[in-house]
């Protein structure tokens, strides 16, 4: 039965009961009454007519009874009046009564009751001077009429009662208890649906106490699942991005718990004497803020060269160091090599052979017997370092960096066919006829194809390598797999473009105005460029285009400032050395001639030639309202990465050079030909007056693309592909 029915049954029921009983009770008071009235009546007939109708009974004088009976018979319901023997027999009596009736009891004066069912009222009262009694008659027909019109007007109350009692239980359960509770079921489906967009609680009715509760629940629902949405986004995030933590896991189960090796001639942070005090530095190295990441997570140990003039003073028994200095994390090896071999293997053949040759920048290559032995000595140092890194460990993994180590691989995997070993290769791979001229490619491919994971930063210069491989040995190589078959082994070349980690936590923003006075700078648009100071990056042609700008816009004169920080770097090298002082004399030359009095004390070009720490640089990116990259040739350029991981307040253009790896992720920057002077100008005022719409859109894509495919990333499918390596026929151990 529904609640509404059984409500208005029940208080029909209980107004039923409660009517029927006040009736019932109205009635017998009502017979009650007139009962006594009636004995009242007949009571006082019979005595006063004892006495004067006694003399007709002796005479049985029905005639005189006649008349007294008419007499009082028109007094209210008499029917008449009778007297009668003791034995009840009738003496006379009026018309129409019965011809005996029982005599009255003893107890009573008279004797009244109701005869012939309850029609006749009949009282009874004995004669003082003769024997017999006399009785008196009255119609009480009435009584049991009026009994009933009492019950009759007590059902009329009552129907009348419950329809009244129905309507109103009716109306009220459904507009106050119904109807509110309609509402509110209505508002708690929105809400549970998601759909109820905060709206308040219906207030009104019988559920207007619950609001402000029902209002709570809603809001502790509401705030439960944005938690619940945000912890599913970014679990969710969580698989698609990379953090320290998920590589390390990731590493592990890959290498199976075996320590990582990584080799690259430059050490993350080297020893030197300042003032008598020995100090930590960390290099101008996109492959150390590329690499250093992965090992960081992981733990492990990173073979390099020790530069450092005091890194022998503070290495243990085994030439290692526990680094990061302010909170160790992996071990740093450190390789001695002499002054000579230094020359020839660094100074000469890496960077004065093979960087100009993988760099199309117009810089001839130079190509020395001497240089190359060094050069293949050296390799043959880190090998023997590695190889005693990796003793007593079984399948160990090597990650080889960079083109200092082309001969690496092979002479690892000859001594430990069972390591599984990687070169990762930061530079580009020009075409085969460029790299055709090398006298040494034989050796140098052979080398590499030692690896059983080689990578470069993009497919292009994957095919630029297998090309190479293609004219020069004889293997087989496979162009869908991408691999390079060379009797038993083989080796994976895959494009893995590095990048760097989110900057997260940076703290507060460092001041505009006090980082541009630290390099003797004024001005309040900042362009910057961090480079090391190589003829790869186009850093005279940053300047002409510099030049270009304030000529064609001389309303950015005063205001504009183009900030270099530019770490010198192998600068043994005459080319270098040269290029160290042909960007002063640039930077000079146009600061001279945008001199004005009317912006006295600033210079559109502030250059700091100067080692920077890290740490430094990122105060820069976090400030720079452009940064410039217009590398000649890279193979990836950090400091565009680096630029977009920065944490910002708002934010910042980037103009890229196309010639970069990076250009083909970061697809937002405004990407130019850097030998294009006019289109860079161009590009440095788009990036000035750029609205903020669009400096946004661009921004968060470039972020995005750098988030995903953060340091972490690369780290894991490198990882990824060494764990998958099958060792062959040729890998297993002599
Ligand atoms: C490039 C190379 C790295 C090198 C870095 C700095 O990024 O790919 O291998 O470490 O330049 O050069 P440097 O000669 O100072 O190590």
């Amino acid at each position: 039965m529904r609640v509404t029915t059984r409500l208005v049954v029940s208080i029909v029921l209980a107004a039923a009961i409660v009517s029927a009983g006040w009736t019932w009770f109205s009635a017998r008071t009502e017979r009650a009454q007139l009962l006594v009235e009636l004995d009242h009546r007949g009571s006082l007939l019979a005595e006063s007519l004892r006495e004067a109708a006694e003399p007709l009974a002796l005479r049985a004088d029905a005639k005189a009874l006649a008349r007294i009976a008419d007499k009082f018979g028109r007094r209210e319901r008499l029917r008449g009046i009778s007297l009668h023997a003791p034995d009840g027999k009738a003496l006379v009596a009026t018309a129409g009564l019965p011809e005996s009736s029982p005599p009255p009891g003893p107890e009573s004066e008279v004797d009244c009751r109701l005869i012939h069912e309850g029609a006749v009222h009949r009282c009874t009262t004995f004669l003082e001077h003769t024997p017999g009694f006399l009785a008196v008659f009255h119609d009480a027909s009435h009584v049991d009429a009026r009994v009933r019109d009492v019950w009759r007007r007590g059902f009329l109350r009552l129907l009348t009662q419950v329809l009244l009692i129905t309507a109103i239980a009716l109306w009220i359960v459904r507009f106050d208890i119904l109807a509110p509770i309609e509402r509110t079921a209505e508002w708690m489906r929105l809400q549970r649906s998601g759909e109820g967009g905060g709206a308040a609680p219906p207030t009104g009715g019988l559920l207007g106490p619950l609001a402000s509760e029902a209002a709570g629940l809603a809001q502790s629902l509401t705030t439960a699942r944005a938690a619940a949405e945000t912890e599913a986004r970014l679990r969710h995030r969580g698989q698609s991005l990379w953090t320290p933590e998920r590589l390390k896991a990731h590493a592990k189960e890959r290498l199976r718990g075996r320590p990582m090796v990584v080799v690259a001639n430059r050490e993350p942070y080297s020893h030197v004497r300042r003032d008598g005090k020995i100090q930590v530095l960390s290099p101008a190295s996109g492959l150390v803020s590329g690499v250093e990441p992965i090992l960081k997570a992981c733990g492990g140990t990173w073979v390099g060269h020790g530069g450092g003039e005091a890194d022998r003073e503070v290495v243990d028994a085994n030439d290692r160091v526990r680094v990061p200095p302010e909170e160790p994390l992996y071990s740093l090896r450190r390789v001695w090599m002499s002054k000579e071999q230094e020359e020839g293997y660094y100074y000469g053949f890496a960077n004065e052979g093979l960087w100009p040759l993988c760099h199309i920048a117009h810089a001839r290559p130079q190509f020395r017997a001497g240089d190359w032995e060094h050069y293949r000595a050296v390799n043959r140092l880190f090998a023997d370092a590695v190889l005693s890194e990796v003793e007593g460990v079984e399948e160990p993994c090597v990650m080889v960096q960079d083109y200092h180590f082309a001969l690496l691989p092979r002479m690892i995997k000859e001594a430990r066919p069972d390591a599984r070993v990687s070169l990762f290769w930061h530079i580009p791979w020009p075409n085969p006829e460029a790299f055709g001229i090398c006298p040494w490619q034989r050796e140098i491919l052979d080398g590499m194809l030692g690896a059983d994971v080689l990578g470069f930063h993009i497919q292009y210069h994957c095919n630029n390598f297998l090309e190479t491989v293609d004219r020069t040995l004889e293997c087989r190589i496979d162009w869908e797999a991408f691999s390079v078959r060379r009797g038993e082994h083989a080796t994976l070349v895959k494009p893995y473009p590095i990048s760097v980690a989110m900057e997260e936590g940076a703290g507060p923003l460092p001041s505009k105005e006090d980082l541009l006075r630290s390099v003797g700078a004024k001005g309040t648009l900042l362009a910057l460029g961090v480079d090391r100071l190589d003829y790869t990056k186009g850093i005279l042609e940053r300047f002409l285009a510099i030049e270009r700008l304030l000529e064609r816009s001389p309303e950015y004169i005063g205001r504009f400032v183009f900030v270099q920080l530019g770490a010198p770097s192998r600068t043994s090298i005459p080319r270098y050395r040269d290029l160290v002082s042909d960007v002063r004399k640039e930077a000079a030359r146009i600061n001279a001639r945008f001199e004005t009095k009317e912006a006295k004390g600033w210079q559109p070009i502030a250059l700091s030639v100067a080692h920077h720490e890290r740490t430094e640089v990122a105060r820069w990116y976090r400030v720079a309202d452009l940064c410039v990259v217009t590398s000649l040739h890279d193979g990836m350029n950090l400091v565009a990465k680096e630029f977009v991981a920065a944490e910002r307040e708002s934010p910042g253009a980037l103009i890229l050079s196309r010639f970069t790896g990076a250009s083909r992720e970061l697809r937002d920057a405004l990407i130019v030909n850097p030998y294009d002077i006019d289109r860079v100008a161009d590009a440095l005022r788009e990036g000035i007056e750029m609205g903020p719409e669009e400096r946004w859109r661009r921004w968060e894509s470039m972020r995005e693309a750098v988030r995903e495919n953060n340091i972490y990333r690369w780290g894991a499918r490198l990882v990824d592909d060494l764990g998958r390596v099958r060792l062959g026929e040729g890998d297993k151990p002599a």
